[in-house]
């Protein structure tokens, strides 16, 4: 495996034989399987799980790992194609990239969404640039539109809970104070979407996922035998419902304009996942979150501290599966 960039990319069956492998790695690990390789780790975003799951995965395999924050003790990289660079940033990824993998075996990158305009974050361009410059194993460590660690992670996690392929599926909005990335609900709905699953988008209006998401993800869900459908009834949407997958993202109505987005945001903090919201879904209904997740905001302490959160299995998950990807990409 060269790339490792979003779950669309691979089959169905490529999937269950990553899953397979975290599997086996959890059941017989193997300390030495990547002795001597070493992967690169570019953050030009925030992380906690990202970061350290990483590099506790490649140690746990035997190899090594650098991370390079970009402008925190490196130089600022500028991303911009053509870019007059007489401001903080005092190289361009185009040299930076291919240096960086010069010196490692796979390197994994994170670049969120600029957030200004939708059709180019849709198309990906940052990480599309990166992908031609990065002649190591390629990593996406949460691009524009996608998150492939977190949607396996989670993929995983549904596996353990027993959760029926067929189950019904609610992927909803949940407030956050201002417009997060569409990453990670795409890669969640397609992840579903390709598990087989009845997914349900719950959001509120002006808050509905691009149709070049939707469109790809009824794609993947017909293939599997599933269904995607989207709604703003919330009781509708839960009735039935196996897992709530609670996440913030900005409305794609106004994105890139932070004025609009406070305003239609600024009624709708009641979407904070409580105990209440479950009245209609099955008893053991389980929430999922890819946190961080901001309490009492997003999701109440009664819910998270509660059985049905599974948020904290979610993020083991991560090591496990990320050592699967590794393990096919350098072993
Ligand atoms: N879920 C996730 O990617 O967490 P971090 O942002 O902390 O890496």
């Amino acid at each position: 495996m060269k790339r490792f960039l979003g779950l669309a990319d691979f089959s169905r069956e490529q999937i269950l034989d990553l899953l397979a492998l975290a599997q086996a790695l959890q059941d017989k690990p193997e300390p030495s399987a990547l002795a001597g390789k070493i992967l690169g780790l570019v953050f030009f975003n925030p992380s906690l799980r990202t970061l350290a799951s990483f590099q506790a995965g490649m140690a746990r395999l035997g190899g090594s790992s650098f991370v390079i924050t970009p402008g925190q003790g490196t130089w600022q990289l500028e991303t911009r194609q053509n870019a007059i660079m007489n401001g903080a940033s005092a190289e361009h990824i185009r040299e930076g990239i291919p240096v960086l993998a010069s010196y490692c075996d796979a390197l994994g990158v994170r670049a969120f969404a600029e957030g200004k305009n939708l059709a180019g974050d849709l198309g990906e361009s940052l990480f599309r640039m990166i992908d031609t410059l990065c002649d190591k194993p390629l990593i996406n460590m949460e691009s524009a539109m996608n998150h492939p660690c977190q949607a396996l992670a989670d993929w995983r996690t549904l596996d353990e809970l027993q959760i029926p392929q067929k189950a019904k599926f609610v992927l909803s909005w949940v407030y956050h104070p201002r417009a997060l990335p569409l990453a990670v609900p795409a890669a969640t709905v397609h992840m579903a979407a390709m598990r087989g699953m009845e997914v349900v988008v719950l959001r509120p209006e002006g808050f509905a996922l691009p149709p070049q998401i939707m469109t790809a993800a009824r794609q993947a869900a017909a293939a599997a035998g599933g269904s995607l459908t989207e709604t703003s009834d919330r009781a509708a949407a839960l009735a039935g419902a196996s897992v709530l997958y609670a996440k913030e993202w900005g409305s794609t109505m106004y994105y890139g304009d932070t004025e609009a987005d406070s305003r239609l945001r600024a009624e709708l903090s009641d979407w904070c996942v409580r105990e209440r919201w479950f009245a209609g879904a099955l008893p053991d209904t389980k929430l999922m979150h890819c946190l961080p997740v901001r309490r009492n905001v997003a999701v109440a302490d009664e819910v998270l501290d509660g059985p049905r959160a599974v948020v904290k299995r979610e993020a083991f998950n991560r090591l496990a599966v990320q050592m699967a990807v590794l393990h096919r990409m350098l072993a």
